[in-house]
């Protein structure tokens, strides 16, 4: 949620920072804007809209050359997304010029003293009165490092602020609270990002920064501090992936690319994970064994696709441990008072590690005791950093709005984690542990097969005028149709709807009208319970004449006589299906936004790291 970008070195910081807005642009794509240190001034350009437009406006009246910038894609909170509340902001004499992400909470009260001072504010935005705050200082004979130190201060709320001083080329200050930055060390230059993405073609070493810190980057170093004005460091890492994953690679859309990556995503994050005598080792998982038997309770904690895969989680751990889970919406969860204590494990899934509504939750369990432990895709991110434990899941960067791969892999890290309390608590035997890991290390090739078969193409492409569409699923299948339902509201801007089949007489079946598509996942065979629930359920809306697209296992024929369209699964166990069942459901979303001529990785309204409550 807004992208910033920063850098000073021997470069032209204008093409960096573009360049790092396209890559950061995911993150909101309401209005763009740039600002450079220019001989004693600051020489800007903003737009509202996309990137190009911002491009496009300075190809028509080019800025001055520099090689000191900061550049800002913003995804609206305060202010309609116009030119006029566009980033960057500057202060009343245009000495300062600053981006910002984040809300900033007490601006109201800020402003009135700035207007009561006879300051004019040119824009709706919270930001304009921190870069008023911020050239006040300046004025007054603090430099920029330092009056970044004291404006923060008077700030409340959750703020990324990067800002350049005109009459310093030096130096671009940035500082941090409760919202995501990282430094990127170059040679003779440096860079601040909202993540690695924004410098990962100049460099791969990086800078993790901690709550209420300032930063300085010069084009010979970094420093850090307090917001006190105390020295303070931050935890150097190194990228493990570089920019080639950060490239379409040939594909029309970051979120296809990523749905095909999607084998050796799931490969990458089961690497390493058992000891040569065959046990469970999870690397970051930082409590003991001691702790881990104490649990008694576990919470899971996530928003939008994350939370879905908590929703598998609970199936997983509590048949492999008897663990009780609950999963809860982030959101909801510090307001409703919840039960913790020492022995709850609340688990976090946020692909991001930002995600301000999870973030806010771990932070209220922590307080009352409970350990935490982060399933997270972004090294250096904020989530795992405040966890007792972490698991990394290993997608590469997830550059498509919708989730798709982070979903897959953090599947994998909820088996992983099911499995390993099972081995640390002894609810399962070794041998069946091992077994359920074989079958987890031959799911990149049941993945595969299912992206082989691009019948769901066509499918998707029968659909352009529908206006509505329904997904039923049990069991693991439940929160999968959720998941269906979610990418295509996110893509192609449709009425969609999961169901549980089993509650779709209990209201939902209202809605089934004539040829209503219907997408069912349909339990594997073995579980011949389930799977007859859900065959009633089919019947059930065929009989009133929707349309059935049947997920069904191979050699299952049972479905054929209620199907319309069969779409073929690999044979695998019901907990591990969702790894397989939802990938059609991402192809037929991508491919219906794709033929409605929706932009898929920048879908309307949304961003991808949602970093404000
Ligand atoms: C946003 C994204 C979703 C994502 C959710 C949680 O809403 O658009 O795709 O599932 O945030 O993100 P997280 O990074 O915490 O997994």
């Amino acid at each position: 949620m807004c992208g910033i970008v920063g850098y000073v070195g021997e470069k032209q910081a204008q093409a960096v920072v573009i360049e790092g807005l396209r890559r950061l642009e995911y993150r909101g794509y309401d209005s763009a804007g740039i600002a450079l240190v220019d001989g004693g001034a600051v020489a800007w350009q903003k737009r509202a809209g996309k990137l190009a437009n911002l491009e496009k406006a300075i190809v028509d009246e080019p800025l001055a050359l520099s090689t000191t910038g900061i550049g800002h894609t913003r995804w609206a909170t305060h202010g309609a997304p116009n030119d006029a509340n566009a980033h960057p902001h500057l202060g009343r004499g245009g000495r300062l010029a600053l981006v910002h992400n984040g809300i900033i909470e007490n601006f109201v009260e800020l402003r009135t003293g700035l207007e009561n001072a006879g300051h004019e504010l040119a824009s709706e935005t919270d930001t304009e009165v921190a870069a008023h705050l911020l050239e006040l200082e300046l004025d007054a004979g603090a430099d920029l490092t330092t009056a970044m130190q004291r404006v923060c201060c008077r700030l409340e709320g959750a703020f990324t602020l990067v800002a350049i001083d005109a009459t310093d080329p030096s130096r671009v200050v940035a500082a941090r609270r409760n919202s995501p930055l990282v430094v990127g060390l170059g040679e003779g230059e440096n860079f601040l990002g909202s993540d690695v993405a924004a410098f990962i073609e100049h460099t791969r070493e990086a800078l993790e920064l901690g709550q209420d810190q300032v930063v300085t980057i010069t084009r010979e170093g970094v420093s850090v501090t307090g917001f006190d004005g105390s020295p303070s460091e931050g935890r150097r890492y190194h990228v493990d992936w570089d920019l080639s994953a950060a490239e379409k690679d040939g594909h029309d859309w970051f979120m296809r690319k990523e749905i095909y990556e999607q084998p050796r995503a799931v490969a990458d994050s089961l690497l390493g994970r058992r000891t040569p005598s065959g046990a469970l080792q999870l690397d970051e998982m930082r409590l003991s064994d001691e702790e881990l038997r104490d649990i008694d309770k576990i919470i899971i904690i996530a928003c939008g696709t994350s939370f879905y895969a908590g929703m598998v989680a609970k199936y997983a751990i509590e048949h492999w441990t008897r663990i009780p889970v609950e999963v809860e919406l982030a959101s909801e969860f510090r307001y409703r008072d919840p039960i913790l204590n020492a022995s709850t494990l609340v688990v976090a899934i946020s692909q991001s590690g930002e995600t301000a509504d999870t973030l806010q939750a771990i932070r209220h369990a922590r307080l009352q005791r409970s350990r935490v432990l982060a399933i997270c895709n972004t090294n250096g991110s904020t989530i795992p950093r405040e966890s007792d434990a972490v698991i990394y899941t290993h997608a590469g960067p997830e550059i498509g709005v919708a989730s798709t791969k982070g979903f897959l892999t953090q599947l994998v890290a909820c088996y992983l984690l099911a499995l390993y309390l099972a081995q640390v608590k002894g609810t399962r035997f070794g041998d069946e542990i091992t077994e359920v890991m074989d079958q987890l290390d031959s799911m990149p090739a049941h993945i595969q097969t299912v992206l082989d078969d691009e019948a769901v193409y066509a499918l998707a492409r029968e659909h352009v005028g529908t206006r509505s569409v329904l997904f039923l699923g049990r069991h693991a299948g439940y929160p999968v149709a959720l998941e269906g339902a979610l990418k295509l509201k996110e893509l192609a801007y449709l009425h969609a709807e999961g169901f549980a089949a089993g509650e779709l007489k209990h209201g939902p079946i209202a809605l089934v009208e004539d040829r209503l598509p219907v997408l069912c996942v349909v339990p594997p065979q073995g579980r011949d319970q389930l799977r007859d629930k859900m065959l009633s359920g089919i019947q059930e809306v065929r009989a009133r004449g929707a349309r059935t697209i049947c997920l069904v296992e191979e050699g299952d024929e049972s479905i054929e006589p209620y199907a319309d369209v069969l779409v073929r699964l690999p044979k695998v166990p019901v907990l591990l299906q969702p790894l397989v069942a939802v990938v059609p459901l991402q192809l037929f979303a991508c491919e219906l936004a794709t033929a409605l001529g929706h932009d898929v990785d920048q879908p309307r309204n949304l961003a991808k790291s949602v970093t404000v409550e």
